[in-house]
């Protein structure tokens, strides 16, 4: 029997209107300056201005701080500039609000604050993680699943790769899901990260990792993300759908504590090398990597399927798998998913580069089924 730890710690407050508890919390953490961490993007949002009134102004004693450089794929500039403007105001916490990349790049900040100069690629040799201010994230996207992931994504050294960084201190002492913060989220973006929301369940569920705590609640994300999406898709405005949006990401984001796939693998250089959306890579990506997985592991998708609220309890395991791929591909059209890597400026000169950083990528190491180089190239040319 394998060994095994299973983590579920994060303090969560899911609603509508829950920010507005930030204050109350952010005392009890004994947060009295806060950086706020962000993208140029989420200044002139609802998100953004609401956050604002809940801190409160500098006329009414309030001291909280800013920082807003972060890069849609954030680069290891970002993390450090976030932590010099921690030191530079004298913060003693950090809040992160908006997607992904505002989230990795606030976890990771706090660790180059304890550390300057730390070389971020050699974080796997710290020895001692003590003392990191605490951290704050407040997704208005549902997707990444950062916001309760004890890892930060950025893209470090040269060449340019997505590097893992990884270690249970990065966890928030606070998420905050108001599904206020999301309506304004445009459609594309929605459809985009919640295909990232899903890609985690659909990985984490089917890798071989014993972890059924983490297997239940990767099929709960899928039914709600199966759900919820097209609802927060085509009516912004529809609280309950974001709500249930916000809370599946997050349980992607729990369930991937088992680990994810190839599919995984091959976005995040489609992100380095040709800046494609990690969400929508991961979306023009998923159909195929299903299909490779089904062809070697039969069976693989049945419960998946299930999950997706179809009849496939006794049918055989490559009519299950057939059936749970053709509704991903249509779920995934739906939302206007459906276009090819070409459409989005990936070209076949790309491909041995793609190739080269998918089979380096960690990943796929934990792929229900093994993945060479022979096969990425051909799972690049069907996504093409
Ligand atoms: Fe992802």
């Amino acid at each position: 029997m394998s060994l095994a730890t299973f983590s579920f710690p994060t303090t969560t407050l899911f609603g509508a209107g829950t920010l507005a508890e930030l204050p109350r919390r952010l005392d009890a953490l004994r947060i009295r300056r806060p950086l706020l961490v962000t993208d140029p993007g989420l200044l002139s949002t609802e998100a953004f201005q609401r956050l604002d009134q809940t801190l409160g102004s500098k006329e009414q004693g309030k001291s909280w701080f800013l920082y807003y450089g972060v890069h849609p794929n954030p680069v290891e500039r970002d993390v450090i500039q976030a932590a010099e403007a921690f030191r530079a105001a004298q913060c003693d916490g950090v809040i992160s609000i908006g997607g992904g990349s505002p989230l990795d790049v606030g976890k990771a900040a706090r660790l180059l604050v304890r550390r300057p100069g730390f070389d971020l690629a050699k974080f796997y040799a710290e020895p001692d993680w003590s003392g990191l201010a605490p951290f704050v994230a407040v997704p208005t996207t549902a997707g990444t699943g950062s916001e309760v992931g004890r890892s930060s994504v950025i893209t470090l050294g040269a060449p340019k790769r997505k590097s893992v960084i990884f270690h249970p201190q990065l966890l928030a002492k606070l998420v905050i899901l108001d599904p206020g913060l999301s309506r304004g989220l445009p459609p594309k973006l929605t459809a985009a990260t919640g295909a990232d929301a899903l890609t985690h369940c659909i990985e984490s569920f089917t890798c071989p990792v014993f972890h059924p705590m983490c297997d239940g609640i990767a099929l709960e994300g899928i039914r709600l993300i199966v759900e919820a999406l097209p609802r927060a898709w085509r009516e912004g405005d529809d609280l309950d759908a974001r709500g249930k949006m916000l809370v599946a990401a997050a349980m992607g984001g729990v369930a991937f504590q088992k680990d994810l796939g190839v599919v995984h693998s091959m976005a995040h250089p489609l992100s380095t090398l040709c800046g494609m959306h990690h969400g929508l890579a991961n979306a023009l990506c998923l159909v195929a990597g299903m299909k490779f997985c089904a062809e070697r592991k039969p069976g693989i998708y049945r419960r998946v399927g299930l999950a997706c609220g179809l009849d496939v309890l006794k049918c055989s395991d490559a009519q299950a798998d057939q059936r749970a791929i053709s509704f991903i591909a249509d779920f995934l059209a739906g939302l206007g998913l459906n276009t090819k890597l070409r459409d989005h400026g990936v070209k076949p000169e790309h491909l041995d580069a793609l190739v080269g950083q998918a089979l380096e990528d960690p990943c796929h190491k934990t792929n229900a089924v093994p993945v060479t180089r022979e096969d990425f190239a051909n799972l690049y040319r069907e996504a093409l």
